[in-house]
């Protein structure tokens, strides 16, 4: 599906987002492994999310939705019913890296499925540290499908992580929390930690953080959460603010967990005018309400070491880039040539077709110059993020641009577009 769009002339108002997809994602895994009832309030509405849930139920978990939010009646440990099919995470990087931590500990076999683009991402990160725990995993060429036979015995490990991932943090962490020895995982680059703080684990801050989990104290019981607004899907909004004139928007209760908002401390050193107010904590995880004004950007040099806390935002980043003072350039994140299309080909392919100059890196990318054709027909790449920054993009440039193949922003934000109407005047 194509759609047209028009130049923004402001943007004014209020947005409430449904919860953060990592940590819905997490909620589910929990709560599902947990015995007896919990409560998650505001869970995300996003596709990826509903392929977490999906899978829980074939594994036996009941979810009842009602006005107080989803009901999970989780199964308790090793107690999971064996699927009659494969277990299908759709577009879900986080569904499948996760789930393969759990299966491992199970005893019955499975198999993990995806959809095209899930198919052809790297497991080889999971599959790795997860069969040196012993884990029975088979698959070809490390992609999906990979299918998991119970293991003869399972061992705790201690493991530096290679790539800079949550993902693959979290799946070690939880096939851990079924052994009652120590499992330990050590990242250069902190990533995002709501496994951590979901689950209470003990953190060792030294030069490399440490993470541990074993069952004995962190296998997860039943609770209620309350999930914050996802960060990242406000992500293209604050950008869009800042970048249209006279505007105010204040978004309310979203995440503010610092792994995540990376994004935020880039945008104010570009002299972006974002202020945080109203700040509480829930389930472990801080929230508040970011409020935005129209601002003149300068580009800044990013430092390596914020790229895993901005991993997600660098598509609508490059989109701030474009119309800040100097050149935007970004490197050291190869990663995202790994994520739900190659991000860095996506955005570079955009960009160059309204007359920019773009020079592409293995790691990186760097744009210069100015847009020569205003009247542009993006390609999504079938990416939730590419087709939401190209949008923000197409509504600064104005002069009927096109973004095709929107359809995925459900993904991760199925009311983006509808929000967009709600706060453009
Ligand atoms: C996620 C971790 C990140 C991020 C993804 C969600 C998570 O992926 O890009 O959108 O929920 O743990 P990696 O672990 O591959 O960096």
């Amino acid at each position: 599906m194509k759609r047209f769009f028009s130049k923004i002339k402001t943007v004014k108002g209020e947005l409430n987002f449904a919860g953060d997809k990592s940590i819905s994602h997490r909620a589910i895994f929990f709560s599902s492994m947990a015995e007896g009832k919990s409560l998650i309030k505001n869970i995300s509405l996003s596709e990826d999310v509903k392929s977490t849930k999906n899978i829980f139920s074939q594994l036996g978990v009941k979810f009842l939705e009602d006005e107080s939010g989803l009901i999970v009646e989780g199964k308790g440990k090793r107690k999971f019913i064996p699927p009659a099919n494969a277990l299908d995470c759709g577009n879900s990087g986080t569904t499948a890296r996760l789930l393969s931590g759990l299966l491992i500990a199970q005893d019955f076999s499975s198999v993990i499925i995806g959809d095209e683009s899930l198919s052809k991402r790297p497991m080889k990160r999971i599959i790795e540290p997860l069969r040196q725990m012993g884990g029975n995993l088979e698959s070809i060429n490390f992609n999906l499908p990979i299918k998991i036979f119970p293991a003869d015995s399972l061992n705790s490990i201690e493991y530096q992580l290679p790539v800079a991932s949550a993902q693959v943090k979290s799946a070690i962490l939880i096939a851990g929390l079924h052994l009652s020895e120590k499992t330990k995982v050590i990242e250069k680059f902190i990533t995002r930690d709501h496994t951590e703080r979901m689950l209470g684990l003990p953190v060792i801050k030294s030069d490399n953080l440490i993470v541990i989990s074993s069952s004995e104290k962190f296998y997860p019981t039943e609770k209620d959460y309350f999930i914050p607004g996802d960060v990242s899907s406000s992500a293209f909004f604050i950008v869009l603010a800042l970048l249209s004139k006279n505007s105010e928007l204040v978004i309310k209760d979203v995440s503010l967990n610092p792994t995540r908002t990376g994004f935020l401390d880039i945008l104010k050193k570009m002299n972006a005018d974002i202020k945080i107010e109203n700040e509480k904590q829930s389930s472990n995880e801080p929230y508040g309400d970011i409020i935005v004004h129209s601002s003149d950007l300068k580009n800044i040099t990013v430092d390596s070491s914020i790229i895993p806390n901005i991993i997600d935002e660098i598509p609508i980043l490059s989109v701030a880039g474009v119309f800040a003072e100097g050149n935007f350039e970004i490197r050291n994140c190869e990663e995202l040539r790994y994520k739900e299309s190659d991000r860095i080909k996506a955005i570079c392919e955009n960009l160059k077709l309204t007359g920019l100059e773009v020079e592409e890196f293995t790691d990186g990318f760097r744009i210069s110059g100015k847009i020569k054709n205003a009247q542009v027909n993006f390609n999504s790449f079938n990416d939730h993020r590419i087709a939401m920054a190209f949008s923000v993009l197409s509504m600064l440039i104005g002069n009927e641009c096109s973004v095709e193949g929107i359809e995925c922003v459900g993904i991760s934000n199925p009311n983006f577009y509808e929000q967009m109407e709600a706060i453009k005047n």
